[in-house]
């Protein structure tokens, strides 16, 4: 029996600078989609997939971030006596068990490879799953469970993968497929955002991830790769040259990208589309502003 995965790391430290100033005094994970932190998202994608031990990297100035997976009691209480349960019910979806999250610090910025790193001891010898909380996934089967299901079949290492414009591959990490099996594609090389004509094709590696433990060996031998930083994509790339399988998975679903502004914009519009109390407003909004458009052409 393949080792069940129930460990995940939530890289959580990076400065957001893309977001200033909001991001001078609110860490961006805490940045409201909706009504609902950006980590709230990764959170419940990760628990339907079965994760119960939550690991978060974080850094400098991410004490909201802490606080905010804290019970609230005086505010339970406060709703309780007011009788609104429908309130409590969502704080209630927000409670973490005693003992399922733990904080590690990255105390320098040497990238995402070094932050997985850095949860190395709270992993072990176990398979385990990343989550950048940046990218938002939409999705009727959240897209880390679609990936656990798979990874049951195959074992290895699996990140999630979409095809993108080719003329923005160089803002992703990129595969090199060996055999493309439609949903799954066997891959025999990794390189992290490319130059724009060294690309090795268009299927972009998304912030989903499911790790053999070896990666976290690879990741102590890494060199600084691309930006002058450690990159995971260079560790799970290492896999490939050690013979152990690294599978990328086309996820079903909608992916944003809420480390741009742009991305966290559409993922408003989207979210709150799909939303019965917002719907119509929101839809009506959008028509009106639309057709304001074209009459000013
Ligand atoms: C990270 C990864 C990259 C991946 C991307 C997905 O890059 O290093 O391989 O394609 O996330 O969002 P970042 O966007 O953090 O620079």
């Amino acid at each position: 029996m393949r080792n069940k995965v129930t460990k995940a790391i939530f890289p959580v430290a990076g400065l957001g600078t893309r977001f200033l100033p909001a991001t001078k005094s609110v860490p961006k994970e805490i940045m409201t989609l909706v009504d609902r932190p950006l980590i709230q998202y990764a959170i419940d994608e990760a628990r339907a997939a079965g994760i119960k031990e939550f690991i978060f990297v974080t850094s400098r100035g991410k004490g909201a971030l802490e606080d905010y997976f804290d019970h609230a009691p005086t505010l339970e209480q406060e709703l309780r006596k007011k009788g609104k349960d429908d309130l409590l019910e969502i704080l209630k979806n927000t409670n973490m068990e005693s003992g399922a999250i733990a904080y590690i610090r990255q105390h320098k910025a040497l990238g995402l490879g070094h932050a997985v790193w850095c949860a190395r001891r709270l992993i072990g010898n176990e398979p385990f799953a990343v989550i950048l909380p940046d990218d938002v996934i939409a999705a009727e089967k959240p897209c880390l469970q679609q990936m656990v299901e798979a990874y049951e079949e195959t074992g290895g290492n699996m990140v999630a993968a979409m095809e993108v414009p080719p003329e923005r591959a160089s803002a992703y990490g990129v595969l090199d497929v060996q055999e493309d099996m439609g949903a799954m594609v066997r891959v025999k090389g990794m390189v992290e955002k490319p130059k724009a004509d060294e690309a090795p094709s268009n299927l972009a590696v998304i912030g989903r991830y499911i790790l053999n433990p070896k990666v976290l060996g690879n990741l102590n031998r890494m060199k600084s790769g691309t930006g002058g930083e450690i990159q995971l994509t260079d560790a799970i790339a290492d896999e490939i040259a050690q013979d152990r399988a690294v599978y990328g998975y086309r996820f079903r679903g909608q992916r944003f990208d809420c480390g741009s502004k742009a991305g966290f914009l559409q993922a408003t519009v989207a979210f709150g589309l799909s939303r019965d109390e917002l719907k119509d407003d929101l839809y009506r909004y959008l028509q009106e502003i639309v057709t304001v458009g074209k009459a000013a052409q």
